[in-house]
């Protein structure tokens, strides 16, 4: 039963559809449906001989010249290798240890002075002078009056006396700032409403 469309039929055996003027497949239909006998789009053959001609050259080299590149056992020795001259290169340059040593510059001491400011007169007064926190400017500490004691109490905290820890929130080198802002300029200095000293005399 084949179409209204094809009518007709050359003698190099395959039959026109009159609507497209294109070739039929012969013997080839499905409840009256038919299909044209086109060529495959050319980018499409290329894509395919491309596919051909990469699988040859990929063979070849696993098989023939067992590029290193292509053999898992082999890649993974070498990325294995590339990492532990990474770390070794790692452990022969150190990061630079913190020290915590006092600072006297002004740019260091401004820049903790903002974060007093900001984050610590909450609880011990922009002057020092202390309210939930003690008083900054006497002679008194609870904890030590080095640089390396106030900078274990900034870091650390005294959480059950409601001093809070600092080191997540503040990098070392602020946390180094407030501190000698505090022995700098708040120690020595005369606030509004000091608060009655806490801790030993130093
Ligand atoms: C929530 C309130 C609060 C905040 C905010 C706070 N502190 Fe304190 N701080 C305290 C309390 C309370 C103490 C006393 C702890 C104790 O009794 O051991 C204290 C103690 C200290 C001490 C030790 C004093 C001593 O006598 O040994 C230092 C130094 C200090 N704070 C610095 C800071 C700095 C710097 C900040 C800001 C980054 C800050 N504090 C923010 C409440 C606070």
């Amino acid at each position: 039963m084949a179409s209204e469309n094809i009518k007709q039929q050359n003698n190099e055996d395959y039959e026109i559809d009159t609507l497209t003027n294109d070739r039929l497949i012969k013997d080839h239909e499905y409840d009256g449906i038919r299909e044209l006998d086109n060529d495959l789009p050319p980018w499409w053959k290329w894509l395919f001989y491309i596919t051909i001609v990469f699988a040859a050259v990929y063979l070849i080299r696993l098989f023939v010249f067992h590029s290193d590149d292509l053999i898992q056992d082999r890649e993974f020795a070498k990325e294995m290798k590339n990492v532990a001259a990474a770390k070794t290169a790692e452990s022969a340059t150190p990061a630079a240890e913190f020290k915590v040593e006092l600072l006297t510059d002004e740019a260091s001491l401004a820049a903790g002075q903002e974060t007093w400011t900001k984050i610590c007169a909450a609880c011990h007064l922009a002057d020092g002078g202390g309210l939930v926190g003690p008083n900054m400017t006497d002679d008194y500490w609870i904890h030590g009056n080095t640089v390396n004691d106030l900078f274990n109490v900034v870091s650390n905290g005294v959480i059950e006396k409601g001093m809070l820890p600092y080191k997540n929130q503040l990098s070392e080198q602020k946390r180094l700032e407030v501190v000698s802002y505090i022995l700098e300029k708040l120690h020595g200095s005369t606030p509004a409403n000091p608060k009655a000293p806490q801790g030993k005399k130093y």
